[in-house]
């Protein structure tokens, strides 16, 4: 996965391909370039690194020339090492085509095999560079141009790909076609933009074409977009959405990082997610998303949960949600293994992905599969317009904001907010909730995020705890019920930042193994909120205090049996068993950030990772 930025206008498209890169470097950032034109002069230029160091070589090289028309590219290897010859832009044999790709050619090596008996030679390791000179080797041999042979080339080949393509001879014309991978343009007053997201260009215009699966367009300086089809050879008319968000909204508000802001954002997002979608005056949920598909909701037998990280981790909380309050079973599957164990689904059958980004390739394919096989498909997405979004038959965008943090936080616990909303709307639905119930629930509900806010207020003690044991090398995390996912997130969210290797488990589950991994060396977090399996908590905590572990609680203010037996205790607000994720994780989420911090450990974009997976 990578990010995509260009640009074709009259304005400087250098700064806009490099601004725009850094705010797509969540995607990927192990190297990057682009590729600038004007009538006198062009340049690849390329870096193994961020785009700072990509900044500064443009800097050296450019001086002060205007170019209007470029293509830039953030990458995450997925063919060959980060290194220069491997990053985009990639070059044609011939010298005249240019190319960035965001996916995967699943076919480039016979693809490549038979290019190579044509002559053709390869620079790099990508799969991408097959696809560049295929165009070439179409547009020689049929006497096309890059539209035409970019149309053919696309339908040859096996993959997922967002890709923008440049061809010298017409120097004013950007060629963009996408396939699994996103695509958004921007469309300016006199110019156009692409972008992997619509971040790279929103202070430029706020009105945005989202390309569809097999759907390219032509961007020509002077003309309209023209999109069409490549699969069937068909024209469309191209739909203008307008953004509703703006560039401070993705910018770091004066905290050091994004993950830091967004962990601070979580009252106002999950009060963004909760809005409209409860009527004060009923006291009951109200999601027109599901009220027009009633009776897909009062009839269906099943639900199954995908998701992929930290979006399966809610999952986990929307199955017991939904089992308590529905009483309809419900399986959480990761994406990743659903869609290749060939699953029985059935037509009355609910499928509810969840997605922060909307884009991961592995929660995309499985819902595609669900759907083929006649299930009802309900999204759970933050991104607007986000390519799972738009593939779902109803939903619920979680009205987090933008995530820019590699590490999600805020995702998470909207999305849990999203989820309690949806069962205790399915559970009206089918009368398994009664109103009083449902009332004393949803007026709990709206409190949150004001305790959140004050919970935030004090974190010093987060910040202690995180000195003293910023050098662990291992941390294992427990639960129970509603928290043992939570223990699941504090854990990945420990691993994912901070580089020390962490482990959820239910804390019941100790004694069938990982108990033996407890000495002095060992911090143990465990989630003990009042509600839910205190008891059998308190006894857990026993076991593992009596072989000498050190023990960090996150307890139900005012708790005292477990604040005694702890060398650390961290209070939050006391509720409802069910509302317990959305705050015990606040603390497991600002621990790690501290620690990572402790460790000089790159917050925001993690060795090794990118914030949305769109590759296998
Ligand atoms: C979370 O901190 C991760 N970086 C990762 O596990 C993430 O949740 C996962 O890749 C799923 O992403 P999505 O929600 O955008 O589909
Ligand atoms: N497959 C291409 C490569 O390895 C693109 C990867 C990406 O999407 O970042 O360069």
């Amino acid at each position: 996965m990578c990010g995509i930025v260009a640009y074709a206008g009259t304005k400087n498209a250098l700064s806009i391909l490099l601004d725009g890169l850094q705010r797509l470097e969540y995607r990927g950032y192990d190297s990057a370039g682009i590729f600038i034109s004007n009538p006198k002069k062009d340049a690849v230029l390329k870096v193994k690194g961020k785009v700072n160091e990509l900044r500064l070589l443009c800097d050296k090289e450019t001086k002060e020339e205007l170019f209007p028309i470029g293509l830039g590219h953030t990458r995450w290897a997925t063919h060959g090492k980060p290194n220069e010859s491997n990053a985009h832009p990639h070059v044609s044999n011939n010298k005249e085509l240019i190319l960035v790709h965001n996916g995967i050619i699943e076919n480039y090596e016979t693809l490549k095999k038979d290019l190579i008996q044509r002559g053709y030679t390869f620079e790099s390791d990508t799969d991408s560079e097959v696809l560049i000179n295929l165009f070439e080797e179409i547009q020689k041999t049929q006497q096309v141009s890059l539209e035409a042979a970019v149309q053919i080339g696309l339908n040859k080949v096996i993959g997922a790909y967002g890709i923008v393509v440049f061809d010298k001879k017409k120097p004013h014309e950007l060629i963009v076609a996408r396939l699994g991978s996103p695509l958004a343009i921007g469309i300016g007053k006199n110019d156009f933009f692409v972008g992997s997201d619509a971040t790279p260009f929103l202070e430029h215009t706020k009105e945005v074409v989202y390309l569809n699966d097999f759907e390219m367009a032509r961007l020509s300086f002077g003309e309209d977009i023209q999109v069409s089809n490549f699969k069937e050879n068909t024209q469309i008319k191209a739909i203008i959405n307008q953004l509703t968000f703006d560039l401070e909204h993705i910018q770091k508000d004066g905290f050091d990082h994004f993950m830091l802001k967004e962990i601070f954002e979580q009252p106002k997002a999950i009060e963004n997610s909760l809005r409209g979608r409860i009527d004060l005056l009923k006291e009951e949920v109200q999601l027109d998303s599901v009220q027009k598909h009633e009776s897909i909701f009062k009839n269906t037998k099943r639900i199954i949960i995908l998701g992929c990280g930290t979006s399966w981790h809610a999952g986990l909380v929307g199955e017991y949600l939904l089992e308590k309050f529905t009483r309809i079973p419900t399986e959480v599957e990761y994406a990743s293994e659903f869609r290749y164990r060939d699953p029985i689904i059935h037509k009355d059958d609910l499928v509810i992905p969840i997605s922060q980004s909307g884009e991961t390739a592995d929660t995309m394919a499985a819902l595609k599969l669900a759907k083929d096989r006649g299930a009802f498909i309900f999204g759970i997405c933050n991104v607007v317009g986000s390519s799972i979004s738009r593939e779902t038959d109803s939903g619920m965008y979680t009205h987090a904001g933008p995530e820019i943090g590699v590490a999600s936080t805020k995702a998470f616990t909207t999305q849990i907010t999203v989820l309690i909303l949806l069962s205790l709307k399915i559970a009206a639905l089918r009368n398994t909730i009664q109103a009083s119930e449902s009332k004393r629930l949803l007026d709990e509900l709206i409190q949150i995020p004001d305790l959140i806010s004050s919970f935030l207020k004090q974190i010093s003690e987060i910040k202690e705890i995180a000195k003293i044991y910023h050098k662990a090398s291992n941390m294992l995390y427990l639960g129970r019920g509603f928290n043992f996912p939570v223990a699941l997130e504090g854990a990945l969210k420990l691993k994912e930042i901070s580089y020390i290797h962490a482990e959820g488990y239910p804390a019941a589950e100790m004694k069938h193994g990982p108990i033996a991994l407890i000495d002095k060396e060992m911090p143990v977090i465990v989630i003990a909120t009042k509600k839910g399996h205190y008891d059998k908590i308190v006894s857990n905590v026993q076991e593992i205090r009596s072989r000498g572990a050190k023990i960090i609680s996150i307890v139900s203010s005012g708790d005292e049996s477990i604040k005694k037996m702890s060398d650390h205790c961290i209070e939050i607000p006391e509720s409802d068993e069910i509302f317990s994720p959305l705050f015990a994780t606040i603390p497991l989420q600002l621990l790690s950030y501290y620690i990572a911090i402790l460790r000089n450990c790159n917050v925001d974009q993690p060795r090794n990772l990118a914030k949305s997976v769109t590759v296998e």
